[in-house]
């Protein structure tokens, strides 16, 4: 199963990915992760994506669809996979279904992730990471055991450069400028499924479980 989680910064792509990569065993492809792990060992790729990423604005499309491009070359996607963060816009969704075609393959479901403008901002702006396994907390619908130390893996939470104010306001307004053309993309080829991810974490994931599960059985 191919999936796709869509949906704007907070909307807990990233926490639904990591919890179904678990529970599906599939890989989980966050571009995002990628980006930030090129930044921390200071890659020729991050010279370039940084400054973007700072700002709150879209990488490149070309560096991030070779970027996603490579990661899709690796065996362990085969059985499926679910990404996160990608495609951005319309000619990111066109890249991603010509690298898959040329695999014999296709995206099987992309599920969007409503989310209300108000829970963005409080989720972003309490949101707490690991540095060594990348997992999310949040100081206060999700907080660690231990102040600032990960369950998972025991590393140190950090709070991500973008999830200042001006920042996130301005990763909304380009996800606004580009979602509707992705959505009306993916609602035409009959892949795109809608969740309320308002909800607690635990009823989001069942709900996508039942998605990909219902897509499979078909
Ligand atoms: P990226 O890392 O992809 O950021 P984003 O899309 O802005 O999404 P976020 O990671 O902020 O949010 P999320 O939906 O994953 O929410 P999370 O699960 O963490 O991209 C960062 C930057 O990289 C971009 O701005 C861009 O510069 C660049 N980039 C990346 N991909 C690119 C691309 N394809 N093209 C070009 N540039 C690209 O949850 C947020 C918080 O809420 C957490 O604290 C979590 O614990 C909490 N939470 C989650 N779900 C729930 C819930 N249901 N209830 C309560 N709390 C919850």
């Amino acid at each position: 199963m191919k999936i796709i989680l869509l949906g704007p910064p907070g909307a807990g792509k990233g926490t639904q990915a990591k919890r179904l990569a678990q529970e599906l065993s599939f890989p989980h492809i966050s571009t995002g992760d990628i980006l930030r792990q090129n930044v921390s060992s200071g890659t020729d790729l991050s010279k370039e994506a940084k400054n973007y990423m700072d700002q709150g604005a879209l990488v490149p499309d070309e560096l991030v669809t070779q970027m996603v491009a490579r990661r899709l070359n690796e065996p362990d996607i085969r059985r499926g996979f679910i990404l996160d963060g990608y495609p951005r816009n319309l000619s990111q969704a066109e890249s991603l279904d010509r690298i898959l075609k040329n695999k014999n393959t296709g995206i099987d479901l992309v599920v969007y992730l409503d989310t209300s403008e108000s829970v963005i901002i409080q989720r972003l702006s309490g949101r707490l990471v690991c540095k060594s396994c990348g997992v999310n907390f949040h100081i206060k619908n999700m907080p660690p055991k231990v102040d600032m130390v990960c369950d998972n893996c025991g590393g140190r939470l950090y709070q991500r450069t973008d999830d200042k104010e001006e920042t996130i306001k301005t990763r909304l307004e380009v996800y606004k400028k580009e979602v509707s053309g992705l959505i009306k993309y993916y609602e035409v080829k009959g892949k795109l499924e809608r969740l309320n991810a308002d909800e607690e974490a635990d009823i989001v994931l069942n709900k996508i479980i039942h998605l990909a599960t219902e897509k499979a059985a078909k």
